[in-house]
């Protein structure tokens, strides 16, 4: 497939009301802003067609359960999950690694067990697997990266032992835009009898994703990263591991029967959603989805690869300017001035009607890494084009005359 197409054959600012002409939007890492097409089904969600679902014996609760229901086959449908049952709509990636980590690792971890990581992880997958790792004795290490800011596999390999019961990575960082070998993370992780969770948030929004292809175990994340809603995520598991897990939270919904003398859980997917669920949260991520599906993710990952190019030939021409990451990073620019702290950078780019990331980015151990406090970072959405790019080094040229 000719994945280089220019960035301009994709446009569609106007189709994005939070969008103002102007205004070069370069934080879609950080979230997404919505299509039009997310907002109706949102409008319409909470108007004609609100009610609950799973109780109601009304027709508009049915027709609402029914809808929420076929949300969960279109997720499914999206990730190349084998099973809408294995699809759990969770707040969000931080929820869904957190519930991965008690319920899993709570009934699997022995005092001993290894869970591997990498330096690139952002916080939400790493202090929740602290956080049971202390619980339950187990240790975590840290996967090195390589020069250009990829996970170091070959490094992985030498350090994964039968030790290790779970390695979790972020399919693609929200740093650096590099994209990890999932496939060949999922055989590693398994030779040694391991199991793969993939961070998903930065790689659904640009790669087309198919968990079964993939080969993981576990894959999570947000619909607000994905030009949906806030509030609602993904955790897709393999149903004989769901099977065996215990909820984490207890409540309405998630249940069998319930009496004083003891409760049994509902299967899978509703024994891991106790409560009234986001029902809007789902009916606009099924939107999003549509939307993204519309347009192609083959088609947006080239257009956001051919932005991050002129972005990192642009500013690489600046003396000052240090750009992190690798060349091909799916749509991500992280870069330092020399002299000038990322917030200034980011504080005159919005005199320049330019709005990009600076700080840790929740990933203070990357941060420790590349010798920074903080880095500047720019990330495209399918509402960018080279008018946005053309802002960002106009305004970057601005910082740098500003601090001599
Ligand atoms: C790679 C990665 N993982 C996890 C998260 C956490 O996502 P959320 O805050 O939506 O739960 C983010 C969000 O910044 C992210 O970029």
């Amino acid at each position: 497939m000719d994945m280089v197409v220019s960035s301009r054959a994709l446009d569609r600012v106007a189709d994005f009301p939070g969008i103002p002409g102007g205004w070069a939007y370069l934080d879609t890492a950080a979230t997404a802003q919505k299509p039009r097409a997310v907002i109706d089904a949102i409008a319409r969600g909470y108007g004609e067609s609100y009610a609950t679902v799973h109780r109601g014996v009304y027709q508009r609760s049915a027709e609402m359960t029914l809808a929420f229901e076929a949300s969960r086959e279109r997720v499914a449908a999206f990730v190349g999950a084998p099973s809408a049952d294995e699809i759990v709509f969770v707040r969000g990636a931080t929820e869904a690694i957190n519930l991965v980590a008690q319920s899993w690792g709570g009934g699997s971890f022995k005092p001993g067990d290894r869970i591997m990581l990498s330096t690139l992880e952002h916080h939400s997958n790493i202090v929740p697997w602290q956080m049971i790792a202390g619980r339950m004795g187990a240790e975590i290490d840290v996967a090195p990266l390589t020069q250009d800011g990829r996970i170091d596999l070959d490094a992985m390999a030498g350090m994964l032992t039968t030790r290790h019961k779970m390695v979790a990575l972020a399919h693609v960082s929200n740093v650096l835009g590099s994209v990890l070998d999932a496939r060949r993370a999922a055989d590693l992780a398994h030779h040694v009898g391991a199991k793969l969770l993939l961070d998903g948030c930065q790689a659904v929004p640009r790669m087309p994703v198919d968990v079964a292809a993939l080969g993981c175990d576990f894959y999570v994340f947000s619909g607000h990263k994905l030009y949906g809603p806030t509030g609602i995520g993904v955790l897709w598991g393999r149903a004989e591991l769901l099977d065996a897990m215990l909820p984490v939270q207890g409540g309405g919904a998630m249940i069998d029967k319930v009496t004083f003398a003891g409760t049994t859980y509902a299967p899978p997917p509703a024994r891991f959603e106790a409560g009234t669920p986001h029902v809007v949260g789902v009916l606009g991520l099924h939107a999003a989805i549509d939307y993204v599906d519309d347009i192609g993710l083959n088609a947006i990952h080239a257009h956001e690869s051919a932005l991050v190019r002129e972005t990192r030939d642009a500013l690489a021409s600046l003396n000052s300017v240090h750009l992190f990451g690798p060349g091909d990073s799916a749509g991500i620019v992280s870069f330092v001035i020399q002299g000038v702290h990322p917030h200034d950078i980011g504080t005159i780019l919005d005199e320049e009607r330019v709005a990009i990331r600076a700080g840790h980015h929740c990933a203070q151990p990357l941060m420790a890494y590349l010798g920074v406090d903080a880095t500047a970072r720019a990330s495209f959405g399918v509402y960018n084009n080279q008018q946005d790019v053309a802002a960002l080094v106009c305004g970057i040229e601005r910082v740098t005359r500003i601090f001599g």
